[in-house]
């Protein structure tokens, strides 16, 4: 029997001629004929988002809740629903709200597809390490394309926040610190999620979050409060959320946190004013998990009436998990305190992103069991994520060149609770990712190599993060494994230790004060480290550690964060040199956690200092200013030298391009890739100017021997900024341009903006 809905869009049909290029008038005639049969609670159930009746993302709701959510599916109270995967279970939902209900308006489907559906590829902050925009995008692609083969149509990525602080745990889930490499980023991830055409049934809608600010909380503590000037908010906060809209995004979400004192759910300043007015954006915006209801203990809502009222006139279309639209609003537009017209806007935008996906067409095109079980987990998503996490790892150190181990003929002692986990590797946010589905770094040597490889746990890890709700501290103290690792390191050719973070160590709710090894792993480390020297430290975690001992004594250092399924096979390659490392680092790695928030594009003060020993200047008594390792950094087996820096002019004009070249040589014997990065320094303006800024880089590939020379053109558009005026505007004087293999590149060339 046709559902009610598909009746009326066969009546529809035959009156409009629907044909892959709809215009927006058949879109918006076909919208707002339903909009016209639609009740007000009809409508307002259009706003309303529960979660599924299991895997809670945010605080569990009560037992028992599921009679009633059906109930409401039943009655058009729900337009969408998150955390529900699978064919079967999307379509069974989808079958209430399509054949049940009066309008059978289908759901739209919506899940935290971060890194990967099933086949879990590198987190987010390791893929930005590639710098590899075409490789991340097809990273997007392919998780998009396992999420819509499970029935689901709308994935809460990506995450286009700007942070500067390791202590924040869901460093994890962006592409690092920069503004310029994350508005790229941005761009290649909506392009991957969204590909050329929505109604296609393996793209799915994606979401620009958290806006905003929610990347600055204070003391880098999750969901804490983000104090930030307009400027900060204008320059490196709202650019790559602007990239994703320019890139056609379908929805953004909003944030827990408040910026400038109001929450950002309840913020008409962001969401009308910018986000709606200014950049006239047509998509729905999603509240985060129950951020409704949290304006309440933020001192921002009095009651859950208000908070649905401040939300919603602030321009929030859907509520996730918090019930007080669906049930608020309808009251609230009775006493006047909403107007009509705003739950209309909503609506509009919310069946416009279901009608882009052409769920109105088919709400079941995205539930088809055979292409469930074919496309997710394929071989071919499983070489692109091994060739995604080869691309992510970077190496911070390789004195003497003990990298790369031979592949035969070496005694290995492989130490670390990491080197034999098959669940860590996935990370957080992992998705359907299977738990213990990833190949560990025990299996990886083995499995590209034929060495003789001994393995030694050493010590269990400090938490016991094993889910995404759990937080156990197990405070581990037996140190009875140190005397085995240590026996074992001593007939070493190689130590391998493999230590850092577990699986969910990082990830929302994750933020930490220390950010050394944790537990017992540095004294693991330092303890063999009396035994054997020839250690190659491989580091796993989701953000910036503190290696300042490592550094200054382990000869070898490889930065492999948590890189999915094929990790151990990712890592294996590169330690054995079938694979180059290439990354290089999207966030500043500090000497300790005092130095933090800590990043590239810092401005100088009025008493720029570097050494502790400059007293009267801004620096500190006991540490540098510069990190350990510089965003921009990364090494590689080979060598690359930079010569040539020319500029096609000392002056520019607002209308004129000029170009910035640099030869680039790769000095070593293997071939090797190179990210050459271009920064520009803007040496003094209506508002104090950053140091440098990155507003170029291309990655190439080199020939040991070879040279090739890199060009960058220079407009206006890379010397805009949103200035003292309030508007984005180049402003003249000098300036310099950069390249380099690191942000802490130091030789330039200068050129005028004369007019
Ligand atoms: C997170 C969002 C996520 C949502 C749904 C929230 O706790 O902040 O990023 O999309 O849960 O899982």
């Amino acid at each position: 029997m046709k559902s009610k809905f598909l009746q009326i869009i066969l009546v529809v049909t035959l009156v409009f001629n629907y044909s892959c290029n709809e215009s927006v008038s058949e879109k918006e005639i076909f919208i707002s004929d339903l909009m016209s049969k639609m009740t007000l609670d009809e409508k307002v159930g259009q706003m309303n988002q529960y979660n599924g009746f299991w895997d809670a993302t945010g605080p569990l709701p009560k037992k028992g809740y599921e009679k009633g959510r059906y109930d409401d599916l039943r009655n058009g109270l729900v337009g969408s629903m998150l955390n529900v995967t699978g064919v079967k279970n999307v379509s069974a939902l989808q079958k209430i709200a399509v054949e049940e209900t009066r309008l059978g308006i289908p759901l739209i489907f919506g899940f935290d597809v971060i890194h990967g559906y099933k086949t879990i590829s590198p987190i987010p902050l390791a893929e930005s390490a590639s710098w590899d925009i075409k490789a991340i995008e097809k990273s997007a692609r392919i998780a998009a394309e396992e999420a819509a083969a499970a029935g689901l149509n709308w994935t809460f990525a990506p995450m286009v926040d700007i942070y500067r602080d390791a202590r924040w745990g869901r460093v994890m889930e962006g592409a690092g610190e920069d503004t310029y490499l994350g508005s790229v980023i941005a761009t290649a991830r909506v392009n991957g999620f969204q590909g050329e055409n929505l109604s296609d049934f393996s793209t799915i809608a994606a979401c620009a979050k958290h806006f905003a600010a929610y990347g600055f909380p204070e003391a880098g503590r999750d969901y804490n409060t983000a104090d930030i000037n307009k400027y900060t908010l204008y320059n490196n906060v709202l650019p790559p959320f602007k990239a994703a809209l320019d890139a056609g995004v379908s929805t953004f979400m909003n944030a827990f946190n408040t910026l400038n004192e109001v929450p950002a759910t309840g913020s008409k300043f962001l969401q009308r004013d910018i986000l709606k007015g200014d950049w006239g954006f047509e998509g729905f915006v999603v509240s985060d998990w129950g951020s409704i209801g949290e304006m309440i203990p933020h001192g921002y809502a009095k009651d859950g009436v208000h908070a649905a009222e401040l939300a919603a006139n602030a321009g929030s279309d859907m509520d996730m998990e918090s019930s007080l639209y669906v049930r608020e609003l309808q009251g609230l537009v009775k006493d006047g305190k909403v107007d009509i017209s705003v739950i209309d806007d909503a609506v509009k935008r919310i069946l416009g992103v279901k009608y882009d996906l052409g769920l109105f067409e088919d709400p079941y095109k995205y539930c088809d069991l055979e292409r469930e079980k074919t496309v997710i987990g394929s071989k071919e998503n499983n070489l692109a994520a091994l060739d995604m996490a080869k691309k992510s790892i970077v190496l911070l150190k390789n004195e003497s060149s003990l990298l790369p181990i031979k592949k035969n003929g070496q005694k290995i002692t492989l130490i670390g609770h990491l080197a034999n986990d098959n669940n860590s590797p996935l990370g957080n946010w992992r998705g359907a990712g299977e738990s213990n589905s990833a190949v560990t770094v025990l299996e990886g040597l083995e499995n590209y190599g034929k060495n003789s490889i001994t393995y030694k746990k050493g010590v269990d890890l400090y938490y016991g993060e094993t889910n995404f709700h759990n937080r156990v501290k197990l405070n581990h103290t037996d140190k009875t494994g140190f005397k085995e690792a240590k026996l074992a390191a001593k007939s070493a050719d190689i130590v391998v230790m493999v230590l850092g973070e577990e699986g969910f160590q990082s990830g929302e709710g994750r933020s930490r004060t220390e950010l050394g090894l944790p537990g017992l792993q540095q004294e693991l480390l330092e303890e063999v480290y009396k035994i054997n020297k020839n250690i190659v430290l491989v580091l796993m975690n989701g953000r910036p550690l503190n290696l300042t001992w490592a550094d200054e004594n382990i000869p070898a250092i490889l930065e492999t964060w948590h890189l999915g399924t094929q990790s151990g096979n990712a890592i294996a390659q590169v330690l054995y040199g079938d694979y180059n490392p290439s990354g290089k680092l999207t966030m500043s790695f500090p000497r300790n956690v005092g130095q933090v928030p800590l990043y590239y594009n810092y401005k100088k003060t009025g008493r720029p200092g570097a050494s502790s020993a400059e007293v009267t200047k801004s620096t500190y008594a006991d540490v540098e200013n510069s990190p350990l390792y510089p965003f921009g950094y990364g090494l590689s087996y080979t060598n690359f030298t930079y010569s040539e820096l020319s500029l096609s002019s000392k002056e520019i004009t607002r209308d004129d391009t000029i170009v910035v070249s640099v030869k680039i040589t790769n000095t070593g014997k293997v071939k090797g890739k190179e990210v050459a990065q271009m920064y520009i320094r803007d040496h003094y303006g209506s508002l104090a100017r950053p140091v440098k800024e990155l507003k170029g880089f291309e990655l190439l590939e080199l020939n040991p021997g070879e040279t090739k020379e890199v060009s960058f053109e220079i407009d206006n558009s890379k010397l805009v900024y949103y200035t003292a005026n309030d508007r984005w505007e180049s402003e003249t004087g000098k300036f310099s341009v950069f390249i380099g293999g690191d942000s802490d590149v130091k030789d330039n060339k200068s050129f005028d903006l004369i007019n």
